[in-house]
């Protein structure tokens, strides 16, 4: 068996928060040595291009289709906005304050796990639909809102904001154009069926949306899950027939609690559990931010946890801590450990 990683090419100083290079991938036998597979998206230098040099493409994974044979690779990404936008030059990159408000789901495709992968395009998922979990709810909250012609541009006041985000305000304001997605991760269930979970809603709610079955796009079935509950660097995992997904609350490249979350369907209802995370350092989940959780090799029912290190000023030098997960009942817990082998 062979072990593949996908990552953001990171570079030294502030450049490193944009992608100048793409998305490099790494394989392995054992998990513990690793071969430089080389940059299996590349970023373009076409002006023109989604994914044009600078461009924010952060948290990229790759899930492979039985039916089709393909990789397919989705991202979040963030296009470059403001007067250097088209510059391929890397100092007008350098200089642009990174903006978020594209929020789109990047797609490629590959006939090789390695790449090269082809870029496909990107969207916001779901436009015009609503979610398997609260439609009812939402279309009455709209009904209520246009009765102001510009509810869209309504400067909502601190106590209301919360109310209104919770409630779907951020999700029928992009209702027509599609929601948002951020932080994402991708999930592929025993029957086959893929999933997207991406911070939404101004990062105020995750949503939960099923791939089609080529995983290139989207069912048109879809939950809101902890609505104004700012959920952020999603992972899931099934364990004995339960879904749990871990997250971070949402403080940009600063690491924060972790948590946890439980549910008996990928549709919920989903219940939020501890931070997994205990000892000392439990309040910054040991300096990292949760991106992925792998099913030990052979050993089934075991998990490992895997963390981001973020250093924005010198992207570059950010790191991974992986740690293995226990669980006390239904909630996982990540003690530090400053050694460990994954044979044990
Ligand atoms: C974090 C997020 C990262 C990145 C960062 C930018 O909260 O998890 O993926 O988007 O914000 O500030």
């Amino acid at each position: 068996e062979k072990y593949y990683i996908f990552g953001e090419h990171k570079m030294g100083g502030t450049l490193g928060n944009k992608a100048v290079v793409g998305v490099h991938c790494y394989s392995s036998k054992d998990l513990y040595n690793w071969t430089d597979e080389g940059i299996a998206l590349k970023m373009q230098s076409d002006p023109n291009s989604e994914i044009v040099l600078g461009t924010i493409l952060e948290r990229p994974k790759v899930i492979y289709n039985p039916k089709t044979k393909k990789y397919v690779m989705w991202m979040h990404l963030e296009f470059r906005k403001g007067p250097t936008a088209k510059s391929t030059d890397i100092a007008d990159i350098l200089k642009e304050k990174p903006d978020y408000s594209t929020a789109r789901a990047g797609l490629a495709v590959a006939d090789k796990i390695t790449g090269p992968y082809k870029y496909i395009g990107s969207l916001r998922p779901n436009a015009g639909k609503y979610p398997l979990n609260c439609a009812e709810e939402l279309k009455a909250y709209k009904a209520e809102l246009e009765k102001d012609p510009n509810w869209k541009s309504k400067k909502l006041k601190k106590d209301e904001y919360k109310k209104a985000m919770i409630k779907g305000f951020a999700f029928l304001r992009d209702f027509d154009k599609g929601q948002m997605s951020r932080d994402m991760t991708l999930f592929v269930d025993d029957d086959s069926k893929a999933y997207l979970g991406c911070a939404s809603e101004d990062n105020s709610t995750f949503h939960i949306h099923e791939l089609n079955s080529d995983y290139t796009g989207f069912s048109g079935k879809f939950v809101r899950v902890f609505p104004g509950g700012y959920h952020e660097a999603p992972a899931f995992f099934k364990k004995g027939g339960k879904y749990y997904m871990f997250s971070s609350h949402c403080t940009g490249w600063a690491p924060n609690p972790g948590r946890s979350a439980v549910a008996s369907s990928i549709w919920g209802p989903w219940k939020e559990l501890a931070n997994p995370f205990v000892g000392a350092d439990s309040e910054t989940s040991f300096h990292s931010q949760s991106t992925y959780v792998l099913p030990v090799p052979g050993k089934p029912g075991q998990f490992i946890y895997m963390g981001d290190r973020w250093t924005p000023k010198n992207a570059i030098d950010g790191r991974y801590i992986w740690l293995p997960i226990r669980f006390e009942g239904e909630q996982p817990v990540i003690e530090w450990l400053d050694e460990w082998g994954i044979e044990n």
